[in-house]
């Protein structure tokens, strides 16, 4: 999912986030979106037209005569229509069906058009029920919006009132474009690598960082599905996991098969992304071991494969995919591996290539399909954008 030529109609209005708005519009561009701008008066008083004008942006002030017809071109360029900041009254207005200025009208002529609502204010007006009520009818009508962010507020006061963060808003209008191939689904996702402690400070473990998990389960949120993703040894704050997935953290083998025994009976869709140490140790300190204490050679047991474990209780309707980190014989290694764990899908990735801990990846993705064992070759790209390509392909079989 990109930005690329999205056409979207970003609507400012009077709330003191408006000054937010920059940031936002800056990020859309970047991103590649054709944007165009209305600010509404009370927007102009936090963030003067100039501001936006500065970065070459021709920008509509909020006037309901100023532009003949400008309510009629800006609803057939836009391909969501943005308010952010959404202030109290202009949600209200636009809910009563008022279309008394530029931004209410270009509402009133887009009725088919994906309309994305970002209230922000004060936390005792966003709980009032007439705002409530409001933002019901709105989602009634087919409008997206979003709860405003807790924190501190320009008054001084602590709530839930503030302007998202700028990378929640664009998840959201990703959201908002995204195909709902997984629509109601259960998606589990596991990322990371575990370590397999020897005593309390040292362990085995892997160089995974878990973003291509991470990425496939904000995808499939953005899919339509409820995901929950089973987080090993991540540094969450290297990473953006969207607030809609529920995150369990695990840190060793035996946590991960606790957890995923609890999981999977719930889930329609594994995605074992996760570096699952094939090894413990035979025997683990609770104390830490002095140097001294350290035996020459470790001792130590093999894990249980947990894809082929869970592969055996898979229901009928039950999807799993598995990745496979190879170096050499990459086709036949991913072949067996998908057989043998009896998988519905498996990707391959070639570590030759540089990948682990990057934000790019690339590989073959095997299935099993009805007219036998397809292959998918992935070129090199941005983990985010291999996310989403995976999970249309998921989205194909469900
Ligand atoms: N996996 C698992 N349980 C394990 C080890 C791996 O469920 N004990 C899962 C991984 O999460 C991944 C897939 O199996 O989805 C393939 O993992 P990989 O390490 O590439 O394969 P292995 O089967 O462990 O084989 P090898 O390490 O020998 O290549």
């Amino acid at each position: 999912m990109t930005m690329k030529d999205k056409n979207i109609l970003l609507c400012v209005t009077g709330s003191i986030a408006a000054y937010k708005s920059i940031d936002l519009y800056r990020r859309l561009v970047k991103e590649g979106a054709n944007v165009e701008v209305i600010i509404s008066e009370g927007g102009s008083n936090f963030v003067p037209p100039f501001v936006f004008e500065s970065f070459g942006e021709s920008v509509y002030t909020d006037d309901a005569f100023k532009y003949p017809l400008a309510h009629i071109s800006l609803s057939k360029f836009a391909d969501l229509i943005l308010i952010a900041p959404a202030t109290f009254n202009t949600i209200n207005k636009i809910a009563s069906g008022i279309a008394d200025s530029l931004i209410t009208l270009v509402v009133s002529a887009s009725s088919d058009t994906p309309k994305l609502v970002v209230p922000s204010m004060n936390s005792s007006m966003y709980s009032n029920k007439i705002l409530q009520d409001n933002i019901k009818k709105l989602e009634e009508y087919n409008f997206y919006s979003m709860k405003p962010a807790e924190g501190g507020l320009a008054c001084g006061d602590i709530g839930e009132g503030k302007f998202p963060e700028i990378e929640d808003i664009m998840f959201e209008i990703e959201r908002v474009f995204a195909k709902k191939v997984l629509s109601g689904k259960r998606v589990l996702v596991t990322a990371g690598g575990t370590r397999e402690y020897l005593d309390p400070v040292r362990f085995l473990s892997n160089g995974s960082s878990g973003r291509m998990g991470i990425a496939l389960a904000n995808e499939a949120i953005k899919a339509g599905a409820i995901a929950t993703l089973i987080s090993l040894n991540i540094e969450k704050s290297c990473h953006y996991i969207n607030k809609g997935i529920r995150n369990i953290e695990c840190r060793d083998f035996s946590e991960l098969r606790q957890a995923l025994g609890k999981e999977f009976k719930k889930t329609d869709i594994l995605i074992m992304a996760a570096a699952v140490s094939d090894f413990s140790f035979k025997t683990k300190s609770s104390k830490k071991i002095k140097k001294t204490g350290l035996k020459k050679s470790l001792e130590i047991i093999p894990n249980e494969d947990l894809l082929k474990m869970l592969s055996k209780e898979k229901r009928k309707n039950q999807l799993l995919m598995g990745f496979a980190a190879e170096d050499a014989g990459i086709l036949e290694n991913g072949i067996k591996k998908l057989k043998e764990k009896s998988l519905d899908y498996i990707f391959i990735n070639d570590i030759s290539r540089n990948i682990i801990g990057k934000d790019e990846n690339e590989g073959i993705l095997i299935k099993k399909t009805k007219k036998g064992i397809l292959k998918k070759i992935f070129e090199r790209q941005a983990k985010k954008m291999l996310a989403s390509k995976l999970i249309s392909e998921i989205g194909e079989k469900t």
